[in-house]
Parts: structure tokens; C-alpha cells; sequence
């Protein structure tokens, strides 16, 4: 049985009304609802390299320096918090007016804001197998009892796209949270789904890019945990 039917409802009814996607380079918005779903990358990103996805990027700053620093990936991040996504797109704004890109470089090209919600947008609009690595830092933890029902990771409907969008071998998920329940609970739920496999949390590239919550909490000297799992599918014998 779903934990959670109310929760996909109320997102789903204050999300999919404005759910867009907002290419930094040319500054244009267009509505989620004018792409075909499931999205093609190939088309969308007009190249073939691989796509990555942080779910949850509130102040963009992994997404600005991840996008900076890897130019052949693609990445989108997906964020239902208007402010934000506002706050992110005036971050990128500022990097690009302070340092002087030339918006014909390439630079930031490989990168789009979702603004809509990530369950939505897992299940409606990424591809089957097309995801390189999900990235979820510092996951809502929704501490009250009454409201853990919220967590993303209790989700079976977003457990399932996740899975089913991630590469089929070799697909990863990075989580970091600073909320030990939360991680142990969702290193627990993730145990029961067989095709993902716990790796060495330190695999974890780009290490040294902390995302605002993560800069904030090591300050306060708080306790960091992280995961990393890979898909593998098992072969038929
Ligand atoms: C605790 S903040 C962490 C922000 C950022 N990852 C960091 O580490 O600084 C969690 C973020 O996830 C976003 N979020 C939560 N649930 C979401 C969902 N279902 N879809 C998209 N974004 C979501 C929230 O709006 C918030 O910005």
C-alpha cells in the first residue's frame, strides 16, 4: 500500500501549473508542458553527453560549480521552491555578469533549472535508463512525526522512477545529509531494492563542491554523512 497518497496529490496540483525549465544562457522559460515527455536529451541538450541530476538544489551552488567544472556533462537541476529557483538563477546571473562569460562560449550551456516537483518530473519526464547520477544533498528531513510521511525517500513512486531512469549499469546516486534517522532510514529502504548496490561513499566526485547546507553545517562542526549506490542489472544466467 502507498504510505503517502495525499502527499503526490498536493504537490501534484501546486506544481504542475507552473512547472518550467530555464536555460541560463539564453534566459528563456518555457513551460514543462511544451516538451514531449519523456524528454529527449539528445534533442534537448543538442549533444550526447551524459546527463546528471540534482534533485533539490536550493541555492544552486553545487549545480553552478559542478556545470562549470565539467563541461561535457549535462546537468538539470529540479527544484519546486520558486525562491530557490530564483535565488540560483541570480547566482548564475552574478557569475556570469562578475566574471566576464561570454555567453557564446559554451560555458553554462550544459545546464537547466527545473522548477517543478521532482517526483513529477522523475515519473513524467526523464527517460527510461538515461540518467548518469542523481544527486540528492541534504534531503528534507521533515523531523516531526506527522510529517515524515513527506520524506522523498518514503516515496515508492519516486524510488521507482529513480531507479528505472538510472543508467542501467553503472547508474549512481550520491545522498549527503547532516540528519543521521533520516540516512540510516534511507540506507535501510534502500537495501530492499536489489538492483542497487552500496559503494564506497568516498567515490563521490567533486568532493571538495559543498552545497550551501553542507558549507553551513560543517562551520557548525555537525556531523556529515554520505552515501553513494550504484545500479548494476543482473544478467539473465
Ligand atoms: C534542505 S534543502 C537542501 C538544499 C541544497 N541541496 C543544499 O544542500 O544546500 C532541500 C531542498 O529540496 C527541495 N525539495 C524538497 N522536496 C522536493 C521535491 N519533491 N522536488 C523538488 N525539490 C524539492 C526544497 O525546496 C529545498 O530547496
Amino acid at each position: 500500500m502507498r504510505e503517502n497518497p495525499d502527499y503526490n496529490d498536493l504537490y501534484y496540483q501546486n506544481t504542475t501549473s507552473h512547472s518550467q525549465i530555464i536555460d541560463i544562457i539564453t534566459e528563456r522559460a518555457v513551460p514543462l508542458s511544451e516538451f514531449g515527455a519523456p524528454i529527449d536529451w539528445q534533442v534537448f541538450f543538442g549533444n550526447t553527453y551524459p546527463v546528471e541530476i540534482e534533485i533539490g538544489f536550493g541555492k544552486g551552488r553545487f549545480l553552478l560549480e559542478a556545470s562549470k567544472r565539467h563541461p561535457k556533462v549535462n546537468y538539470i537541476g529540479v527544484e519546486r521552491a520558486q525562491k530557490y529557483v530564483e535565488l540560483t538563477r541570480e547566482r548564475f546571473e552574478k557569475y556570469i555578469r562578475h566574471f566576464e562569460v561570454d555567453r557564446a562560449s559554451g560555458t553554462f550551456s550544459n545546464v537547466r533549472l527545473a522548477w517543478t516537483d521532482a517526483n513529477y518530473f522523475l515519473t513524467r519526464y526523464v527517460p527510461a535508463a538515461s540518467v548518469r547520477a542523481y544527486h540528492i544533498y541534504f534531503p528534507d528531513p521533515w523531523p516531526k512525526k506527522r510529517q515524515r510521511k513527506r520524506r522523498i525517500f518514503r516515496n515508492q513512486d519516486f524510488l521507482s522512477a529513480l531507479i528505472h531512469t538510472l543508467n542501467s549499469d553503472g547508474g549512481r546516486l550520491y545522498i549527503v545529509t547532516d540528519y543521521e534517522a533520516y540516512f540510516w532510514e534511507i540506507q535501510e529502504r534502500l537495501a530492499d531494492l536489489s538492483v542497487l548496490h552500496s559503494i564506497d561513499a568516498d567515490l563521490k566526485p567533486d568532493r571538495d563542491i559543498a552545497t550551501n547546507f553542507e558549507t553551513k553545517y560543517i562551520l557548525e562542526g555537525r556531523p556529515i554523512y554520505r552515501a553513494v549506490y550504484e545500479k548494476v542489472c543482473l544478467k539473465a544466467e
